[in-house]
């Protein structure tokens, strides 16, 4: 156990996952289980949540669930992986404070990840950003240190956060003296998925994005609006699939078929309708164990608490024993306990 390394990654619980997420994340993680070399940590970080949604304590905890019910479904095991919830584990906020002396507000505006969310949160913070939303790299600097994550497997757009961390270690370990490990992020090799109407990127704002959690009729339904070659009107039409969503989609869902399906798009032998009925049979059929799983836990409350809790308890020891650390470092060991 001791030389083991750990990896630590999360979500904020603000809505239920898609399958971006599960080709760009969650594939990964299930992966990264059969690997015996490192113990693994999946937080999901309800705190982090608030920061933008503080005035939406339901939505967040009706979406703690949702997530935890998403990583379940899809294979991510507890017997493999410890899931717990961020705001359980106290030593998190306590780290956060210590680790806020170890930043400027300069730096902290400066993140582009940080700068990127503002701008899109206009609405939320008006001309002022709030203290806790513009330290939240603070905080996640906290959840990766506190199980000593040396390994963050993230997508690209965290990066900024994980440099971030990495600048608050070595300060911290340079000021107290050598105490925290410095994380590295892993890419996950997986490439990002557009969403339906075309756009780069699948998302829950952009409702253009299919959850893993969708009925088979809700699949149907987005995937019959789905964006197609907009130069073709009628069937016999030749099409051109680099231009349609339908036949991108085919390219993830139906491997086999694709190449059939582009070759006969572009000889004007296939219909769009029927194009799209077969990609929303193939995505139903792919998805039906994630469902089925779902269904399970779904139906299983006491063991979804069961889990949170069990894993909450390990996370805890963890992040203790950190503390513990650090504050010995920092000279605020004040009493044995
Ligand atoms: N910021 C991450 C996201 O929005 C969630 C997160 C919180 C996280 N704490 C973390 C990810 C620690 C990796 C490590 O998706
Ligand atoms: Fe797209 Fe299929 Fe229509 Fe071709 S036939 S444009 S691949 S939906």
């Amino acid at each position: 156990m001791q030389n083991k390394k750990r990896s630590l990654t999360g979500d904020r619980p603000t809505g239920r996952l898609h399958i971006g997420h599960y080709f760009g994340s969650l594939q990964s993680r299930v992966k990264m289980q059969e690997d015996d070399s490192i113990e693994r940590f999946v937080m999901i970080a309800d705190v982090q949540a608030l920061t933008d949604n503080f005035n939406n304590p339901q939505k967040v905890r009706d979406n703690v669930y949702q997530v935890l019910l998403d990583y379940l479904s899809v294979g991510i095991d507890p017997e493999k992986t410890t899931i717990f919830l961020q705001s359980m584990i106290p030593e998190l906020a306590e780290l956060t404070v210590y680790y806020s002396n170890l930043v400027t507000l300069a730096r902290l505006e400066r993140n582009p990840t940080v700068k990127t969310e503002i701008a899109q949160k206009k609405d939320l913070f008006g001309e002022s950003v709030t203290y806790g939303f513009l330290g939240y790299p603070v905080s996640q600097a906290a959840d990766i240190t506190a199980f000593e994550g040396e390994l963050v497997p993230v997508g690209e757009d965290q990066l900024p956060l994980i440099e971030q961390c990495r600048e608050i270690v070595r300060k911290f370990n340079s000021i107290y003296g050598e105490t925290l490990k410095e994380p590295k992020a892993v890419l996950s090799s997986n490439k990002r998925i557009k969403g339906l109407d075309g756009n780069e990127k699948m998302g829950k704002s952009l409702g253009n994005a299919i959850y893993l959690s969708d009925s088979e009729e809700e699949i149907t339904k987005k995937v019959m609006g789905a964006v197609t070659d907009p130069g073709r009107i009628r069937k016999d039409d030749l099409g051109n699939p680099d231009v349609c969503m339908v036949a991108y989609y085919h390219g993830l869902f139906s491997k086999d078929e694709v190449e059939k399906i582009c070759e006969e798009c572009r000889a004007g032998k296939r219909g769009c309708v029927d194009c799209k009925k077969q990609l929303a049979k193939n995505i139903i059929e792919a998805l039906r164990p994630i469902r089925e799983k779902r269904k399970y836990y779904e139906e299983r409350p006491e063991l979804l608490e069961k889990i949170l809790k069990d894993g909450t308890k390990k996370a805890q020891e963890i992040a203790k024993e950190t503390m513990r650390k650090v504050k010995e470092s920092m000279k605020l060991n004040y009493f044995d306990e």
